[in-house]
């Protein structure tokens, strides 16, 4: 695929209007870059393991955009996405005395692309950042939409803000050197567009499965590019959740809970993701709202996937209380993004007993994701 097979999604919100541009080899293509703002500085955040990829080709192709380009690189992981790196941010900016039109070149995947948007949004209260997602998950999610975050000990994502980029630059010729453990984890995020919006996309990706985890390029362009379009879709109509946007977090309940509960990085995001997903259509079963064949579809279709189905054990109490932190909960209720009927979606709330015999249901003794 070259860059005549451009694809270009259009994210439009109150925030700030900007292009999702999809294909292979955009990165060396001098035109991917054109229009973004001509600045002094620039930085590249990145990890040592995405840098060493990717570093040297992104910073040559913004070379002409910006005087100075350096670099600051994170610890990779997802037990990284804390004050401490998002400091480590500042520190390069503070000591190279970036000024406010520095634009953030957030390269790599979802951990750096939460952490550089909030690094962006409150360097000198704002600053101009591009989203370089480098795996499937960021480019078929995280990257676009302008959700920015850190973890807490106690919660996901709970420190962060509202900020979008300037452009997201997806290109899938850097998903060449994904592990297939990751590129599985993306699937998730790419699953859940279906049930909550869209069944035929659900069919197109249980006919198309084998051939994204092979990594076909045709199949996932057209995964990416139709996961870009739900999100903007949605984050178009409810930029700030204030109330549809919420379905973008089907499966998330039971997920972040998963990925708190068990330590940060210990299952991948998507990985949870997946799991949480078979459990909140369990959820939506139990009462009545979907058919229990269902489940069992989407069961497949996860498995399928490389994902787990299962959920580690964890206390009772401990999977209430890790939910309860959850951003959807209200006045200590959990609420589920629960599916009514396959392709569209709502948040409820659900009895604590019925939750939990979900979850006995779909537990296995020992944590199965790695
Ligand atoms: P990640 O950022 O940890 O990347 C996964 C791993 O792949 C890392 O080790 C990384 O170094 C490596 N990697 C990245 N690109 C690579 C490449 N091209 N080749 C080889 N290795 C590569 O994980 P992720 O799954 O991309 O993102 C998960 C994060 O995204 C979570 O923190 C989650 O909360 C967040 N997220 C945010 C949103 C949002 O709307 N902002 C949405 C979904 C998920
Ligand atoms: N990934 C959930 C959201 O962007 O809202």
């Amino acid at each position: 695929m070259t860059s005549e097979h451009l694809r270009t999604v259009v994210v439009d919100t109150p925030g700030g209007r900007y292009d999702i541009q999809i294909g292979s080899g955009l990165l060396q293509n001098p035109g991917t870059w054109a229009g973004l703002p001509r600045t002094t500085q620039a930085v590249i955040v990145s990890n040592p393991t995405v840098n060493a990829l990717y570093g040297d080709p992104l910073a040559a192709a913004i070379a002409p955009l910006h005087r100075e380009v350096s670099r600051v690189l994170l610890a990779d992981g997802e037990a990284h996405k804390t004050w401490d790196s998002l400091n480590l941010v500042f520190d390069h900016l503070l000591a190279r005395a970036c000024d406010r039109k520095t634009v953030l070149y957030a390269l790599g995947g979802g951990v750096i692309g939460d952490m550089t948007g909030f690094a962006a949004a409150t360097y000198m209260r704002g600053v101009p950042f591009v989203q370089v997602p480098t795996t499937l998950l960021a480019q078929v999610d995280s990257s676009v939409g302008g959700k920015t975050a850190i973890n807490h000990p106690l919660g996901k994502n709970m420190i962060g803000a509202f900020y979008q980029p300037a452009r997201v630059v997806c290109d899938l010729a850097t998903l060449g050197s994904l592990p297939p453990r990751e590129l599985s984890a993306g699937l998730a995020e790419i699953i859940k567009y279906g049930p909550i919006h869209d069944m035929a996309f659900f069919d197109w990706i249980e006919a198309h499965v084998e051939a994204l985890r092979a990594g076909d390029v045709q199949a996932l362009a057209h995964a990416v590019q139709r996961s870009c379009e739900i999100k903007a879709a949605v984050v178009g109509e409810d930029e700030r959740e204030s109330g549809l946007r919420a379905i973008l977090n089907f499966g998330h309940t039971f997920g972040h809970a998963i990925e708190a509960g068990q330590g940060y990085g210990a299952w991948l995001h998507g990985e949870a993701v997946g799991c949480g997903m078979v459990l909140a259509a369990a959820l939506s079963a139990e009462l009545g709202l979907v058919p229990a064949a269902f489940v069992e579809r989407l069961t497949r279709l996860v498995q399928a996937s490389g994902l787990p189905t299962q959920a580690p054990v964890m206390p009772d109490e401990r999977w209430l209380e890790l939910m309860r932190v959850d951003k959807k909960a209200e006045a200590g209720a959990i609420r589920f993004v629960l599916i009514d009927p396959p392709g569209r979606a709502s948040l409820r709330s659900a009895p604590d007993e019925l939750v939990l015999r979900v979850i006995h249901r779909h537990s296995a003794p020992v944590a199965s994701a790695a």
